[in-house]
């Protein structure tokens, strides 16, 4: 959902902004932009396409400058096209803006500067900030000055980053868009997200909504909305560059489904003890006394890890219940002290997540943010994080993050059932065991899949149904999204006994079926795969291997190695990722940018 990147260093700093919008390319790709600043003004590039255009275009080019800003665009207001890419500028040339979010004032605002003689030359939002800025500096204020002027007047959320000629400093800011500091020896870098800038530096500082940071080469400062400086910690990340590249895969998204054992190990590392039990660091034995009921407030692939979790926790009798984020902040349940709500985002910036969490925090519930991302929005405005330590995940298609939201919920389930009920669950021996046997497991499904030999045959079929009870049911409707999300074959994920009440009339001999056991609940399901086989649906049955029931009722079959139950929906889960992926390389598709989405989506 737009990128900003931005570097200043003591020589030329072009081909680092080309870099960092290559590296946050996942965050949009309808336009991108770059501007720098060498004291002979401001230099402007941008263009519709993706980075290579760019990179293609301003080769050769003399853009030389220590300053630079750079905007790769996930579009809002106004089409993708060369005047709306970012920066933008005023009507002097010498300040050059780019921005992540929405001005929601920019109506009243572009009104009132129109009037006062200022030319627009976009249909962006974020081309008022440029001329309240260039009024700013007309009215004789100093350059920072006038750039907190002018965030003074904008309302909504924005990450933002400012050249003005002349000045020998990057100016930036954030409210409720991500932006992170990257600090090096002789350089400062800026981002909407680490990995713009990993290979350059892995010291970070998360900057806080208000905080207006200054960068000049090797130095940096930050300053509250009143100019009073604020001290922010420097955190290393751990990890590296190579875990933000592509390796010798085709797509990230091949890498990081193949990535999800070692992600999976991450994620469960010192969580379970050797004699079976949960030990989360952050929530000892007790810690959820007195919760009567969870909330899960997530979008996309993260409801459906929430759903799962739903399933979970209503199977060991707590009253549990998954919100898609969007809905809960306009028409949010009621909350007490004793309720928990859990907002699950891998990106911890999702702005239909944040708006719920704040409802919730609003409110007095007990928040917690299970992400994927240290120092994220989300963990630091819930009460209490819980990290997934899944590591970066770049393409725009979730797929690790989601096995590594599962299991981290899972223990943080069994934490919680124990504490709430004064007792373990009945199962939890074996649920716990059988994480610490699923990295394994995820490796046999990857390595052993014959997903690949389905694509051919079904890929451009007339739709794709997917099917399944209890966990299987938030699988299948994870398998729906990922299919339709980088194939644009169209694919609806439905709870197994309700495809008879109305879906079935789309049921053909063209519209394969994917019906996905875990072991529980396998018996009706198959009743409802003897629905869809009259009608001369082919079904694919994604089973425990030891399933010769469902392997004797479908047309194909895709085994999973035994395990908990409540644990195969995170192998079952791989194999659907697998279709997808074989579907949509075979139709040829933008598998790691998808068309119209982006990774993070940070507006309502
Ligand atoms: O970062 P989040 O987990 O909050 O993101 C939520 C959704 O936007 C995300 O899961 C989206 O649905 C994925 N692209 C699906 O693959």
């Amino acid at each position: 959902m737009c990128g900003i990147t931005a570097c200043v260093a003591d020589d030329d700093v072009v081909d680092t902004v080309l870099t960092g919008l290559e590296n946050l390319e996942y965050r949009g790709y309808d336009s991108a932009g770059i501007a720098t600043l060498n004291g002979a003004g401001v230099r402007v590039h941008k263009r519709e396409g993706g980075i290579d255009e760019l990179v293609a275009e301003v080769d050769g080019v003399d853009l030389h400058g220590e300053f630079g800003v750079g905007h790769t665009r996930w579009s809002t207001h106004g089409a993708p096209t060369d005047e709306n890419a970012h920066p933008h500028t005023d009507c002097t040339a010498s300040v050059a803006v780019v921005h992540n979010g929405i001005i929601e004032n920019y109506a009243e605002l572009r009104g009132e500067l129109s009037a006062a003689g200022h030319l627009f030359t976009s249909e962006t939002d974020t081309e008022v900030i440029p001329h309240l800025i260039e009024d700013e500096l007309a009215a004789g204020n100093p350059p920072e000055a006038a750039f907190r002027a002018a965030i003074d007047r904008l309302e909504g959320s924005y990450a933002i980053a400012a050249l003005v000629d002349g000045t020998e400093a990057i100016f930036a800011t954030r409210q409720g868009s991500p932006l992170v500091l990257g600090v090096d020896d002789g350089r400062r870098f800026l981002a909407s997200d680490v990995p713009s800038f990993i290979e350059f530096t892995s010291r970070v500082v998360y900057l806080h909504d208000g905080d207006v940071v200054r960068l000049t080469p090797g130095d940096h400062t930050i300053t509250d909305a009143d100019g009073d400086p604020v001290s922010r910690p420097v955190d290393t990340v751990d990890w590296g560059s190579e875990d933000a590249e592509r390796g010798g895969y085709d797509h990230y998204m091949l890498k990081e489904i193949n990535e999800q054992p070692e992600a999976l190990e991450r994620t469960i590392n010192g969580r379970i003890t050797d004699d079976g039990r949960v030990a989360l660091e952050e929530f000892p034995e007790g810690a959820f006394d007195g919760v009567s009921e969870v909330h899960f407030l997530s979008c996309g692939t993260s409801h459906h890890a929430s759903m799962y979790a739903q399933q979970l926790l209503r199977d060991r009798g707590v009253p549990a219940y998954a919100f898609t984020a969007g809905e809960y902040a306009t028409t949010p349940a009621p909350v007490s002290e004793d309720t928990l709500v859990v907002a699950v985002t891998q990106s911890g910036e999702t702005a239909d997540t944040l708006a719920s969490l704040r409802s919730a925090n609003a409110r007095g519930a007990r928040t917690l943010a299970v992400t994927n991302v240290v120092g994220s929005t989300a963990a630091r405005e819930a009460d209490e994080a819980l990290f997934i330590r899944a590591g970066p995940e770049i393409g725009v298609a979730a797929t690790k993050t989601f096995s590594s939201q599962v299991a981290t919920l899972t223990l943080v389930i069994e934490r919680l059932v124990a504490d709430v009920t004064g007792a373990p669950s009945e199962d939890s021996e074996a649920v716990l065991s059988a994480l610490q046997e699923l990295p394994d497991l995820v490796d046999r499904v990857i390595r052993q899949s014959t997903a690949s030999s389905l694509a051919n045959r079904y890929a451009g079929s007339d739709g794709h149904f997917f099917i399944g009870r209890g966990v299987a049911y938030p699988v299948a409707r994870e398998g729906a999204l990922k299919l339709k999300e980088i194939s644009y074959e169209h694919a609806e994920g439905f709870s197994a006994g309700e495809l008879k009440h109305g879906p079935l009339a789309l049921v053909t001999a063209d519209t394969p079926v994917v019906a996905v056991f875990s072991g529980k609940h396998d018996r009706k399901t198959l009743n409802n795969v003897e629905e869809v086989r009259s009608r001369g649906a082919p079904v694919i049955g994604v089973a425990p291997e030891s399933a010769d029931n469902v392997a004797a009722a479908v047309d194909e079959f895709l085994a999973v190695p035994e395990t908990h139950p409540d644990v195969a929906g995170i192998l079952a889960n791989v194999q659907l990722q697998l279709v997808s992926y074989y579907e949509a390389n075979a139709l040829n598709r933008s598998i790691d940018k998808p068309r119209n989405l982006a990774k993070s989506v940070t507006v309502e």
